[in-house]
């Protein structure tokens, strides 16, 4: 099937100069959750406001179900939901009209029924009468997201949708999240907590200085960049690792108490096997044993920290 976003050597350059997008190219498959990942100035927002046609490209091409999202900007917008990163609302407007009023801007019908599910869904239903000021900030987040849906959009985008939000918000979120995906929206979602990534996602981006470092499947990714460790409480401390046990990927611990094999978690088994009958051949025995997985984050600490 044609992917339901096709970005293809997206660029931009400020008017000021500064390029802020280096030729991106990326396809958005429909129904999935692609979680972009990247460093404060990576360019996440410049690229999310391009497809979305608030931001115009300084070149390359981006359509939307087929549509270019700057020939086309009515037909793409309407598909597209977007929660902004900054807060942006009028005031002084109440919680049911700046809702109803949005789907209304994207040409649909009223259906009060739709904005009541989805106000009650983000626990705004009780607060649908006070106006923004009123809210606290953590609600003024949530009225965004209502926004972004009230138009039943086939993609949503969320920008850092969970930056300063407390753990209540952020679970309503990710429930409203996974329902959407249930019924076949397509998600794209930036952040900065990695977790949230590696919980949510199908896939991950990686973006830092401009440029798409990589997008993968997370497990993929997961398993391919991903290292394990095997960690050896010593009963007795090491002042080093032994020679004949040298360049296999062994080091030790602080302190000398611990001795740490880093393998790979794909060929594991035989290789753990052979290194503890040689350990005990040169009588290193341990007291405890047990494995890390690096996570996302070492992964994305690796990748942005080489970028460098
Ligand atoms: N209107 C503008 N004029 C000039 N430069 C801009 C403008 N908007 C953004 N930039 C620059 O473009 C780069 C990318 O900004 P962008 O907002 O896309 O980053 P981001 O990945 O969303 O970062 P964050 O995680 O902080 O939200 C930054 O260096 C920023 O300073
Ligand atoms: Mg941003």
């Amino acid at each position: 099937m044609a992917p339901i976003i096709s970005i293809q050597n997206l660029t931009k350059t400020y008017s000021n100069g500064f390029q802020a997008l280096k030729g991106v190219d990326l396809d958005v498959e429909r129904g999935e959750i692609l979680a972009l990942l990247g460093p404060n100035g990576a360019g996440k927002t410049t690229m999310i406001s391009i497809v979305c046609g608030i931001t115009n490209p300084s070149g390359g091409k981006v359509t939307v179900g087929g549509h270019d999202v700057v020939k086309d900007f009515r037909a793409t917008r309407s598909m597209i939901g977007l929660v902004p990163q900054e807060l942006t609302t009028d005031q002084f407007e109440t919680v049911w009209n700046t809702v109803s009023f949005s789907r209304g801007l994207h040409g649909k019908k009223p259906n009060p029924a739709h904005i009541e599910r989805v106000l009650r869904d983000l626990s705004l239903w009780e607060k649908k009468d006070n106006t923004l000021r009123q809210l606290s900030g953590g609600m003024k987040r949530r009225v965004l997201i209502a926004k972004a849906l009230s138009h039943e959009p086939e993609i949503l985008f969320l920008d850092e949708p969970t930056a300063g939000v407390d753990v209540t918000l952020r679970k309503d979120m990710w429930h409203v999240v996974e329902r959407l995906r249930a019924s076949g929206v397509t998600i794209i979602l930036t952040t900065h907590y990695i977790e949230e990534a590696e919980e949510i996602a199908d896939r991950v981006g990686v973006i830092n200085g401009g440029r798409l470092l990589l997008v993968e499947e997370k497990k993929t990714l997961m398993a391919k960049l991903g290292r394990k460790q095997l960690i050896l409480d010593l009963t007795e401390t090491l002042d080093a690792v032994p020679h004949r046990l040298d360049g296999n990927g062994l080091s030790l611990g602080p302190g000398g108490t611990t001795l740490i094999y880093d393998f790979d978690a794909e060929h594991e088994q035989s290789s753990i096997a052979t290194l503890l009958s040689r350990l005990s051949e040169e009588g290193i025995h341990f007291k405890d044993l047990s494995t890390r997985q690096s996570s996302l984050e070492d992964i994305f600490v690796s990748l942005v920290g080489e970028d460098k």
